[in-house]
């Protein structure tokens, strides 16, 4: 039986929830994307005109496909929880049930039981700025996208997937060690959402016999952490001080290991998190 995964946070082809969503495809699986509701309209205008068919061939030639794609706006669980001004939003106008509830109700209607859930999606409307000058609406922002957004997707998708199954996301080393630039309550978010790998692998490993592990990956160049502004910096960084140096680092070296990490090869491996980073974390100075 080949493996259903739904895979949040794909609006182009250039981030890990592409590369993520390519390796499962070429392991066999069904890939269903959950797209943030401001950047759906754009993604599927450019899939639909061939922008991304370059990178969607797989290994044997064939496109990869979706099985379909949602709306979906992680920063909010409920239709109780949407503010008047998102509600009447031009960018949400003409999408419905978009709420990680009603996505997770929707996916179950039309696929059933799935067996892998990929949380590939962060956002942190002030991390250009210093931690010293957030915030409290921007940190609580940062941390709402980029971790309860993982704990609402575990709630609502855990219970619809066969047991054996497994929950991936993707973490950045500054929630360990301090990354200048990475500002806003990002490097917060994602402490909280390594912390809650833990708790979650427990929790939900307990109940629904599913596996949680994050990735915490390189740097890579793609639309989100463009928008940051301090990408460049930290590539080259990581070229010249990784114990793989000049090594650039392909996202679909992610990719293969969420596809490792969610396939019956990492049975035992729960809770963890997992660095795919050239080995840039094990050093402990500039070269
Ligand atoms: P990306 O831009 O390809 O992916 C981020 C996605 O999040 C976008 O598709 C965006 O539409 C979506 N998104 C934002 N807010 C959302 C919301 N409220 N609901 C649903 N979707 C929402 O960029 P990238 O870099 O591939 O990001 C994926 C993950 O990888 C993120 O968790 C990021 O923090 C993490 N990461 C990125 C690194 C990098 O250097 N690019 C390094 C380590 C981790």
């Amino acid at each position: 039986r080949g493996k259903k995964a739904f895979v949040a946070g794909v609006a182009d082809d250039n981030g890990f929830g592409w590369a993520i969503s390519k390796a499962l495809s070429e392991a066999g699986a069904e890939v269903i994307l959950g797209t943030w509701v401001p950047a759906l309209n754009i993604f599927e205008t450019s899939y639909r005109r061939g922008k991304f068919d370059e990178s969607r061939k797989l290994s044997d030639g064939s496109l990869m496909e979706f099985a379909k794609i949602y709306p979906m706006d992680a920063v909010f669980d409920t239709p109780d929880d949407v503010p008047e001004d998102i509600a009447t939003n031009k960018r949400y106008a003409g999408n419905e049930k978009w709420t990680v509830s009603e996505v997770a109700k929707c996916v179950e209607a039309d696929f059933g039981k799935i067996d892998i859930v990929v949380h590939s999606l962060a956002n942190g409307p002030e991390v250009a700025k210093p931690l010293l000058e957030t915030s409290r609406k921007g940190y609580l922002a940062a941390v709402s996208a980029s971790s309860y957004s993982m704990v609402s997707m575990v709630q609502h998708f855990a219970p619809l997937m066969n047991e054996g199954g497994a929950v991936i996301s993707l973490t950045y080393i500054a929630s360990e060690a301090v990354i200048p630039g990475y500002g806003g309550g990002m490097s917060s978010a994602k402490a909280a959402l390594e912390s809650d790998t833990r708790v979650l692998a427990y929790e939900a490993g307990r109940k629904h016999g599913i596996r949680v592990n994050t990735i915490s990956a390189g740097p890579l160049g793609s639309r989100a952490a463009k928008a940051i502004g301090f990408i460049d910096k930290m590539i080259n960084y990581s070229l010249s001080n990784a114990p793989l140096a000049e090594k650039p680092l392909g996202a679909i070296e992610i990719g293969n290991t969420a596809a490792f990490l969610c396939s019956p090869l990492a049975s035992a491996i729960t809770g963890q998190t997992i660095y795919v980073d050239n080995g840039l974390s094990v050093m402990g100075s500039a070269t």
